[in-house]
C-alpha cells in the first residue's frame, strides 16, 4: 500500500473483540486507495468490559466513525444519541458515526447487507415473496428478521435449539415474525423462498447443524451468514441437494458499502473487485 497519511487523513474503522481477524480494514482501504481518497480504516479493540468509554471517548470528534462488530453491537446502540430505525428494529448497531458537536449517531446496515447478498446472488430474489427461516435466535437472528419484516417479508420464522429465545425475538418484533423449536425445523421449512443460518454454527472450529434442508422447496435459498469458511457444511449440503446459496461474504462486503459512504461521503468505486480481494485474504 503506498498511500501517504496527511493532516487531512480521515480516520474510521471497525471496534470489536477480539477484532484482529476482521476483513473490514482490508475492504475499506482497498476501497480508499482504488478511489484515492485522503482516508484510512484501522480496527480498535477496547475492553471487553470498556466499551462505554471508548465511544466517550470518540465524542471528541477525532474518528468519523466506526463499524462495530461482536460483543458490541447491542451496547453501541444503547450509547448513541440518535438512531435510525433499522438500528432500533435490529436492537444493535454494526455503525456509529461521531458528529464534530459530540453526537453519536448509531445504523445498521446489515440488514442491507442480508438482502443485497440474497438479490446478487440469488438472482430474482424478492423478500416479500413468501415465508423465509431463519435458523438462530441471537442478535444475528433478530437483526435479519426485522429487515425482512422491513423488506416485506409475509412471515419469518425463527428456528432455533433454545424455543425461549426464538419466542423473545418473535415476541419483540410481533405481527410477521414466528417461533419455532430446531426439532420441527422441516415444518418451518414449508414453501420457504429462503433459509438462513444465523446461528454461529459453521463457523470454524465450532459445532455443526443438523437441519433437514431437504424439506425446503427446491428452488428455496439457502443462505450462511458465515462466511469462514466461504463453503460452509451448511451451503454444501444445499449445493448437493441442488439448491441455490448465497454466502456470507457477500454479506460482509454489502454491509459495508453504505458504512464507506457514511464515513467517506462518497460510494465505494465500482471498478475494484472487492469480493475477490477478500477472497484472497480468506483463502491465505
Ligand atoms: P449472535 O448474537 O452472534 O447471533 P449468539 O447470541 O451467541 O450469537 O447466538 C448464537 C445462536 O446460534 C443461538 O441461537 C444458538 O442456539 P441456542 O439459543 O439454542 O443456544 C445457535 N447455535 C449455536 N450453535 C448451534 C448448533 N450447533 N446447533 C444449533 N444452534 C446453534
Amino acid at each position: 500500500m503506498s498511500r501517504t497519511i496527511t493532516g487531512r487523513t480521515v480516520v474510521a474503522g471497525v471496534a470489536g473483540s477480539p477484532v484482529g481477524h476482521s476483513l473490514s480494514p482490508l475492504i475499506h482501504n482497498a476501497w480508499l486507495e482504488a478511489a484515492g481518497i485522503d482516508g484510512v480504516y484501522v480496527a480498535f479493540a477496547p475492553g471487553a468490559d470498556r466499551f462505554d468509554r471508548f465511544v466517550e471517548g470518540m465524542r471528541g470528534g477525532a474518528v468519523r466513525g466506526v463499524n462495530v462488530t461482536i460483543p458490541f453491537k447491542e451496547v453501541a446502540l444503547s450509547m448513541a444519541d440518535k438512531a435510525s430505525a433499522r438500528a432500533r428494529g435490529a436492537a444493535a448497531a454494526n455503525l456509529l458515526i461521531f458528529e464534530s458537536d459530540g453526537t453519536v449517531i448509531a445504523d445498521n446496515t446489515d440488514g442491507i447487507g442480508l438482502i443485497g447478498a440474497l438479490q446478487a446472488q440469488a438472482e430474482g430474489f424478492d423478500p416479500a415473496a413468501g415465508p423465509i427461516a431463519i435458523l438462530g435466535a441471537g442478535g444475528a437472528a433478530r437483526g435479519a428478521a426485522s429487515a425482512l419484516v422491513a423488506a416485506g417479508c409475509p412471515q419469518v420464522r425463527i428456528v432455533n435449539r433454545t424455543l425461549a429465545k426464538a419466542e423473545a425475538v418473535a415476541g419483540a418484533l410481533a405481527g410477521a415474525v414466528v417461533a419455532c423449536p430446531l426439532t420441527a425445523a422441516a415444518d418451518a421449512f414449508d414453501g420457504v423462498t429462503a433459509v438462513i443460518n444465523a446461528t454461529s454454527a459453521g463457523l470454524s472450529g465450532s459445532g455443526s447443524l443438523d437441519v433437514p434442508l431437504a424439506a425446503t422447496p427446491e428452488t428455496a435459498v439457502v443462505m450462511d451468514m458465515v462466511y469462514k469458511p466461504l463453503l460452509t457444511p451448511f451451503l454444501a449440503e444445499a449445493l448437493r441437494l441442488g439448491r441455490p446459496t448465497v454466502d456470507g461474504l457477500e454479506m460482509l462486503v454489502r454491509q459495508a458499502i453504505p458504512s464507506f459512504e457514511a464515513f467517506f461521503g462518497r460510494v465505494p468505486p465500482a471498478d475494484l473487485d472487492v469480493r475477490a480481494v477478500a477472497l484472497k485474504a480468506l483463502e491465505a
